[in-house]
């Protein structure tokens, strides 16, 4: 599956663009199929229609799991690090994984869970959350993943989305110093919920929790009345294997829908190519399963091919700045895959908590989720990978299900700030505002993607249209993935951010319309308009203008209130790091707001607005910059 040259990757390129059938087949043949496929491809962006591998049977958990167990049977396939550093690894073999996930298939299937079911799992980041992902798999339930920093209410809204009947979650979880609730916050989801039947907890911190008779059932308790065989359900290429939720620039979360064949192909071939894999390696990605980063490249993709993957529990400045290093001389990390915001973060706490650790073992470094900017790139590269790991700048997004434009460590070219190459089967186009393909290079416009691969959305749950619209409909017949892009004079990538209301915090995905809602949620918000601004650790930050009723007495403490408000509402991921009390937003005589100039602001950039002259009050401009905080 690899392509360990130049040449080589340039022969497949080729190869993947005059004949991606006989491209994807001849990866595809790398896996374990039940049967094979009727047809490799059947595809048109309009409806949108995308089928791989149609007719195809396979279960991934046998891929992941089955297959290995003849040859790499007492090989690990996770380790796991705790929170406390001085609290015991865990490692656990392929057997033992295998093992662990039809004992559990079968305690959800005793609890009635059947194929095509929905499962929300809402746990921390301990070896039961890839379990009970790999479980659902097993038994062709569709997880649903939700990320432990959303409300109650965002666990609400797609619980109800999906019409999950399961959830899976946890007593609580430890993050760094504290203690965090999980299945308290359940608990409030589900008195919003009427599909859930089953809870099942897994017990983590020991906090005490209510467990209601009939309803809820606890982990360690339920394994223990069932064997540990488990035949996999026979899925077809075309079923869907996960839904996972993502923001866009409007409304609610939609939930971007992977299937078993195309995303299994996808995620283990990147894998493979882009870290070019060598057997025994340990696999460091830093990512939350609750992320498409983590499904991808914790989960599916490393143990579909049979590698060694570390999951952390904890966060990169516990109990100190030094804990990424640790742990990676700790259990001798061959590859780290991270996000530029860990890596600022830490650069910010000098290289004290680096030099001390023997990183001598790492082959490969990774940067995902935001656009790394050079300082932060030359950091990674000369103080982790003593110049000499190859650092691969990896673009790619939920809805593409695995990497797509990126180099491939160590055989193509790298370039600071640059993601590169695209991956054989990507092909990429720049389009203008109009719609025009911009071609040549020394240019930037609007990236689309005009094939498919693969691994990509194939709809958003329950609603098909809404995946018409928002990515097929802009450019007609191209995937619009929402980012800008530049392409230099050498016909390398970079992606410049978001063109659309999203921004990107932490490397995480918000809609600024989400936030809007939420903050006008709060008593006495009259309107408010949320954008994203430079940030110096976080890449973007939150910016809020927000009318109030009455002008606050206490900005600081309403500031807090708001604050309260988005935390309860989304989640603590979502709240503004700046919040400016105004009496009126700038807006054009249709009432729509002019966001460009909110932008310029909050970036500090007041001096050159462009021409307000289409307001329906250009005073509001003049407050606006005069409290621009
Ligand atoms: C951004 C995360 C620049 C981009 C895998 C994209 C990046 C969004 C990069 C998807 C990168 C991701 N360079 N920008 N290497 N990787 N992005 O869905 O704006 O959480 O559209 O997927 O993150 O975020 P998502």
């Amino acid at each position: 599956m690899k392509t360990t040259t130049f040449e080589e990757y340039q022969t497949a390129y080729q190869k993947s663009v005059d004949d991606p059938e006989v491209f994807w087949a001849g990866i595809a043949g790398h896996f374990q199929w039940r049967r094979p496929w009727e047809k490799v491809l059947d595809w048109n962006f309009t409806e949108p229609k995308v089928e791989w591998f149609k007719g195809a049977k396979l279960n991934i958990t046998e891929n992941a799991l089955d297959r290995h167990l003849a040859e790499r049977g007492d090989q690990p396939a996770i380790i796991w690090e705790p929170n406390e550093p001085d609290d015991a690894a865990v490692t656990i073999t392929y057997s033992q994984l295998h093992r662990r996930v039809c004992q559990f298939a079968n305690v959800m299937k005793k609890l009635g869970v059947k194929k095509g079911d929905r499962v929300c799992i809402y746990l921390p980041m301990v070896p039961e959350l890839a379990i009970a992902v790999l479980a659902c798999a097993r038994i062709g339930a569709i997880h649903s993943v939700v990320f432990g920093g959303f409300s109650a209410r965002s666990i609400a809204d797609r619980i109800n989305d999906a019409g999950c009947t399961l959830v899976i979650t946890s007593d609580g979880a430890f993050r760094g110093q504290k203690v965090i609730p999980m299945k308290e916050t359940v608990d409030d989801a589900l008195e919003r919920c009427s599909t859930v039947k089953n809870v099942i907890v897994m017990t983590r911190t020991r906090t005490p929790v209510s467990m209601l008779k009939g309803r809820d059932h606890w982990w360690e308790e339920e394994v223990k009345y069932v064997d540990a065989d488990c035949p996999a359900e026979e899925m077809d290429a075309e079923d869907v294997l996960f839904i996972l939720y993502t923001s866009g620039s409007t409304g609610k979360p939609k939930g971007v829908v992977h299937t078993c064949g195309g995303y299994m192909v996808y995620a283990t071939y990147t894998f493979a190519n882009v870290f070019q894999y060598e057997p025994g390696e340990v696999h460091f990605c830093t990512a939350d399963i609750g992320w498409i980063t983590g499904h991808s490249y914790i989960v599916y993709g490393p143990l579909c091919y049979g590698a060694t993957s570390l999951m952390f529990e904890g966060i990169p400045t516990y109990p100190d700045a030094g804990r990424f290093w640790e742990i990676i001389e700790k259990h001798k990390v061959n590859i780290l895959y991270t996000a530029p915001t860990a890596i600022r973060s830490l650069m910010s706490f000098g290289l004290e908590y680096v030099k001390d650790h023997d990183l001598s073992s790492l082959t490969k470094l990774g940067s995902v989720g935001e656009p790394i900017n050079e300082e932060a790139w030359n950091w990674y590269k000369h103080n982790i990978g003593h110049d000499k790991t190859p650092l691969v700048d990896t673009w790619w997004q939920t809805e593409t299900g695995g990497m797509m434009i990126t180099a491939i460590a160590g055989v193509t070219p790298e370039k600071p700030t640059y993601a590169t190459l695209p991956l054989p089967g990507v092909q990429p186009v720049l389009v203008d505002e109009a719609g025009q393909e911009i071609k040549g290079n020394g240019v930037s416009g609007n990236l689309c993607i005009r094939f498919p691969w693969p691994g990509m959305l194939r709809t958003t749950w329950g609603d098909h249209e809404r995946c018409r619209q928002t990515y097929f409909s802009t450019y007609p017949g191209m995937y619009f993935t929402g980012d800008g892009c530049l392409r230099d004079e050498d016909g390398m990538y970079r992606i410049t951010g978001r063109v659309d209301d999203v921004i990107n915090v932490s490397g995480h995905r918000i809609g600024t319309a989400e936030v809007e809602n939420a903050i006008n949620m709060h008593l006495g918000v009259v309107e408010s308009a949320v954008v994203g601004y430079p940030h110096d650790i976080k890449g973007q930050g939150i910016y809020a203008y927000i009318i109030t009723e009455n002008k606050p007495d206490d900005p600081d403490m309403m500031r807090k209130d708001i604050a309260a408000t988005v935390t309860r509402v989304i989640g603590p991921i979502a709240r503004p790091d700046k919040v400016q009390f105004v009496t009126g937003l700038p807006k054009t005589r249709s009432g729509k707001i002019m966001r460009r100039i909110l932008r310029k602001v909050a970036e500090g950039e007041t001096s050159n607005l462009g021409d307000t002259s289409t307001l329906l009050d250009p005073a509001v401009v003049e407050e606006i910059k005069e409290g621009a905080l």
